[in-house]
């Protein structure tokens, strides 16, 4: 990853770069005013981007709550993936969690979603439990993955 590349927190002037991510990413994309709330109304809530010659090409948020960050939200921007770009984000999220206190970290993710499966467990993610229908889309289960910090 060379130097125009750089990591920072993400701020309200990037939601609309940050809603492209967001929509050429997943299937039930948050809006507008959830990433408001979350850069405003919650104190528990930490995202960054990652830009590329000042454009935002990735994100990724926790919320960190006590000793436990839980991650809401990872993705890059499609014609940037497989680049270890992801492999790079999460690496700082988990640096940023450990600086704010965090002891473990979890995060769901689509039982049919192998790459962030993959993803997770490169960095040493384990597998939790299932919850059955999470996803209203399509009543897919989630996967519960942790680490330990
Ligand atoms: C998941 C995601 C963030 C990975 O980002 P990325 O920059 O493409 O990933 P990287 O290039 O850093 O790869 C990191 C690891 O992910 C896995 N991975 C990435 N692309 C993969 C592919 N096409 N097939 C299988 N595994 C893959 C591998 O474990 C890889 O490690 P390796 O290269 O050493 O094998 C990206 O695919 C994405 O934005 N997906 C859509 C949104 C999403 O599903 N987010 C997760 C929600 S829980």
């Amino acid at each position: 990853m060379d130097d125009s590349y750089v990591f920072r927190f993400m701020r309200e002037e990037d939601i609309d770069e940050v809603l492209e991510v967001e929509h050429a990413s997943f299937t039930l994309p948050w809006s507008r005013e959830a990433f408001y709330n979350e850069l405003h109304n919650n104190h528990f809530a930490v995202y960054i981007v990652l830009e590329h010659n000042h454009r935002v090409i990735g994100y990724c948020g926790t919320w960190i709550v006590i000793d436990e960050s839980h991650v809401t939200n990872v993705a890059i921007l499609p014609e940037y993936r497989g680049k270890k770009l992801g492999d790079a984000m999460m690496r700082q999220l988990m640096a940023l969690a450990r600086e704010r206190g965090a002891k473990t970290m979890t995060l769901e993710v689509r039982v049919t979603n192998h790459i962030a499966q993959s993803l997770y467990r490169k960095m040493g993610f384990q597998n939790g439990g299932i919850r059955k229908g999470y996803y209203s889309d399509n009543q897919e289960d989630a996967l519960v993955m942790w680490v330990n910090l």
